[in-house]
């Protein structure tokens, strides 16, 4: 075996997103891409010499390859050890609990997320930091900078490492150690919730379905919920990772995660219905013909996570993405904690559970999660769950309804425009920002707009600032609509508006979100004079 150093140049566009660098499979299959940017990461964090990484992936096509391309990488920039999953799976939430477990210096994730996987589909690739959350865009830029001004990498010429077994391997002077990708993280969940209260609603006939879309949670699903909490076999469908995902988009919200939503309207629903995406952070959770949107999911885990024996001492603080509902601000209010509001992206809530300020973060875009690992975790957010809803002895309608009768009700949704053409998105946006200073004071739709602004955030913990992070207009009644460009899409541009409306009740709880908020749907069509920027006023997608 011997390290080349491969003469190469620069690619462009190899500058990561809301996480990480994301392209279509091709893009990435394409000589030098992938070696390149992996390079890109060494040279950002200061080389690799002497260091410990973990490395896995969702299994999507091309994660095999791109492992072994990695561990060649690895060791030919020095590194000490490379700790990857059995077959290089790794779902995200696990491999950043590795991270910490065994305080490497960080990981390399393979994974689009939530979009399609296969050869025509997408693929990804980002690094975590040693606390095992995403990298941030100090981090970020400088692998862009490294990237734009790539003259060669380093690469060990050897064979494929055996992957398919628990062990360990040499590559040159690097360890890899092969792990089962589960058992430590199955582990951490037993040491957050209560196994045994959960296992006697199981055992008392509690019937739970968890779709894992042939994404990456199968195996840990199975393991969780069926071997060590005693569901039935086949409660974990579509439990088999497949590299394109059984041609699914896994993405669990209620238009891709059809099957399990028509489960749970269905006659003989479960009482508990969720599902996952393509690499296990993100999560959606239904009951018998309940969706339990996101934020709200957020809301009713900050009121009752002192359920779960992780947490019985209550939460530090909370967190939410700007475009997340405010529902749980009325329970963080309530129980006199700390509330931050943050840009959409899972890396901006890191700094804060560093700094010991919050405990729980989530985000509209089925993100939950805390700080027992450093990104969203699906399962994590299943489990906690399946945890308050034993220890209350209801269901989900029930819990929902309780919740809402004591905070009131945000009702809430985004509807997503996608494959538009950039120019026409930006279009729309660049044309509301120029209408901003004139929208306070004007009625639309018998509404008030109190505010116009486009959302900047300033951390806490290190100052550091990011603006341009979401177009808000204010009701004077504490409505709003917010807009912003997806940063995770590979084709055109996803426009993205969140709509919200608070009904404190007793009132006026029950109604369809779609027609609760049916003003301030006709607002943002209008405010936005979408018809005339982008031809449509139909989304693709309603959460
Ligand atoms: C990823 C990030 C999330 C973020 C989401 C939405 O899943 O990890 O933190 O909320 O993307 O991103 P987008 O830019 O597509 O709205
Ligand atoms: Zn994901």
């Amino acid at each position: 075996m011997t390290i080349a150093t491969v003469p190469t140049e620069p690619i462009t566009g190899q500058k990561p997103g809301t996480s990480g660098l994301r392209k279509k499979t091709q893009v990435f299959m394409q000589r030098h891409y992938l070696e390149n940017f992996v390079q890109a990461i060494f040279d950002a964090i200061g080389g690799a010499d002497g260091k410990t990484f973990v490395v896995g992936g969702d299994g999507r096509y091309f994660n095999d390859r791109a492992v072994q391309v990695i561990l060649r990488m690895a060791a030919a920039n020095g590194a000490a050890k490379v700790l990857v999953g059995q077959g290089g799976i790794l779902s995200t939430p696990a491999a950043s609990h590795l991270i910490r477990l065994n305080e490497t210096d960080g990981g390399i994730i393979l994974s689009a997320s939530h979009n399609p996987g296969g050869p025509d589909e997408d693929f990804g690739i980002k690094f975590n930091m040693p606390n095992g959350g995403p990298a941030p865009e100090s981090v970020t830029s400088a692998m862009y900078d490294a990237a734009s001004s790539m003259t060669e990498y380093r690469v060990y010429e050897s064979h494929d490492i055996d992957l398919s077994a628990i062990g360990t391997h040499a590559v040159g002077d690097m360890t890899v150690e092969v792990l089962d990708p589960v058992a430590d993280y199955a582990d951490l969940m037993e040491t957050l919730f209560d196994f045994d209260a959960i296992r006697a609603m199981i055992a008392g006939g509690f019937r739970v379905r968890m779709d894992s879309m042939c994404a990456v949670t199968g195996p840990y699903g199975v393991e969780i919920l069926e071997n060590r909490l005693g569901a039935p076999r086949g409660t974990v469908v579509n439990r088999q990772p497949l590299p394109d995902f059984g041609g699914m988009h896994p993405d669990p919200n209620p238009v891709w995660a059809k099957m399990l939503m028509d489960e749970m309207w269905g006659a003989d629903a479960p009482d508990f219905g969720a599902a996952s995406d393509g690499d296990g952070d993100r999560n959606m959770i239904v009951g018998p013909e309940v969706y339990v949107s996101p934020s709200d999911s957020l809301a009713v885990i900050a009121a009752n996570a002192h359920l779960a024996k992780g947490y019985t001492d209550g939460l530090k603080g909370v967190a939410r993405s700007m475009p997340t509902s405010g529902a749980v601000d009325r329970v963080a209010a309530a129980k006199g904690l700390d509330c931050f509001e943050t840009p959409t992206g899972w890396k901006f809530f890191g700094n804060l559970m560093d700094a010991g300020r919050v405990s729980l973060c989530g985000e509209e875009s089925f993100g939950t999660g805390s700080d027992h690992v450093r990104e969203k975790d699906g399962l994590w957010a299943v489990l906690m769950w399946l945890n308050i809803l034993a220890k209350r002895g209801e269901g989900v309608g029930a819990v929902m309804a309780s919740h809402f009768a004591e905070y009131g009700r945000n009702y809430y949704s985004r509807h997503d425009y996608e494959a538009l053409e950039n120019a026409k998105a930006e279009g729309l946006l660049s044309a509301l920002t120029a209408r901003f200073a004139d929208l306070p004071g004007m009625e639309v739709e018998g509404m008030t707009i109190a505010s116009a602004d486009i959302f900047k955030y300033e951390d806490p913990v290190d100052g550091s600032v990011s603006d341009n992070q979401g177009w808000r207009i204010v009701f004077e009644d504490g409505s709003r609509i917010v807009m912003r460009l997806s940063g995770t899409g590979t084709t055109g541009a996803t426009l993205r508006v969140y709509l919200e409306r608070y009904v404190a009740g007793p009132d006026g709880l029950d109604e369809e979100p779609q027609a609760a908020l049916g003003p301030i749907i006709r607002a943002a069509r209008s405010l936005s004079d979408m018809e005339t920027h982008i031809g449509r006023t139909e989304p693709d997608v309603i959460t």
